[in-house]
């Protein structure tokens, strides 16, 4: 809070995709008023916002600023210089350590999270962890902001967030992955694509509906298909026969190791 005032956000990064749609979030649950808003942009600023201040300048936005969003590309990060002392400072940023944070941007009031694509829907999963300097009210703040974005959860380590950037910051990516391989084989049958891709993406949304209203555990979603002894039981069978869960348990661990070598290298 300014002093006690309503609070004032800066989202560096603030034309980029993740960073606009935090923005717009924040805005939409009434967290920042957007006079008290502001977003920076480097090469073209975005036609949104309008009542937000938009500057190239980050200095003079985390100085007019309580509350800092950090979300640049790990890669642009290496060359931003932004003193944020006494600040809150929330980092959106895959792989950039705590530490590395608080000693680049001289605040000891460092988070880090990693929220993903579906913040542009309010249903992003973030995982998040804070630095032993938070103060009073902080932790609030950082829950009031992906609560609008979808859902959080203050995680234990920096691992734990090194392995959720590859199982839920991909977002709709594995999901997608899946529904891409039921159309290829039902378009392999003779489907016609347009149909073929309205049946999937409805599937898709039917489950995520599903899981969201009744918080059902997957695994007994599974169990309750192969207890039916149907058609879908015949079908998780052979899909786990061929290796379905190995190659997923591989695809999460390429993901994690490619995350913490994205944090060694910053
Ligand atoms: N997208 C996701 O699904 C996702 C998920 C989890 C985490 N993240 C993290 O979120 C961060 C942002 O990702 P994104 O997908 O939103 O990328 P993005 O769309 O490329 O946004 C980054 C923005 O930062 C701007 N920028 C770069 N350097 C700047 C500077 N010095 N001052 C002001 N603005 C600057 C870029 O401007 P230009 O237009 O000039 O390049 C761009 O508009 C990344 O660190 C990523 O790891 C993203």
């Amino acid at each position: 809070m300014g002093a006690g005032g309503p609070l004032r956000v800066g989202v560096i990064g603030g034309a980029g995709w993740l960073g606009g749609a935090i923005a717009e979030a924040m805005l939409d649950a009434g967290i920042v008023k957007p006079q008290d808003l502001s977003l920076s942009y480097r090469s073209e600023r975005p036609d949104r916002f309008d009542h937000a201040f938009w500057t190239t300048d980050n200095q003079a936005l985390a100085d007019r600023s309580d509350v800092i969003v950090l979300s640049v590309r790990p890669a642009d990060w290496q060359n931003l210089n932004v003193d944020a002392e006494g600040k809150l400072l929330i980092s959106v940023m895959a792989g950039i350590r705590l530490t590395a944070l608080s000693e680049r941007h001289r605040t000891d009031r460092v988070v880090r999270t990693l929220p993903n694509a579906a913040a542009e829907v309010r249903k992003s999963y973030t995982p998040w962890i804070a630095s032993a300097g938070l103060r009073d009210g902080d932790r609030t703040v950082v829950e009031a902001i992906f609560d609008a974005c979808g859902s959080q959860d203050e995680v234990r380590s920096e691992a734990e967030i090194d392995y959720l950037t590859g199982l839920t910051g991909s977002g709709p990516a594995f999901p997608a992955l899946l529904a891409a391989a039921m159309m290829a084989d039902a378009v392999s049958q003779g489907l016609e694509p347009e149909i073929a891709k309205r049946a999937v993406n409805a599937l898709v949304v039917g489950a995520g509906r599903m899981l969201e209203q009744r918080d059902d555990c997957p695994t007994d979603i599974v169990q309750t298909f192969l207890d039916y002894r149907g058609t879908t039981a015949a079908a998780i069978e052979e899909m786990r026969a061929a290796g379905f869960d190995a190659a997923v348990s591989r695809g999460l661990s390429a993901a994690f190791r490619k995350s913490v070598r994205m944090g060694e290298a910053s």
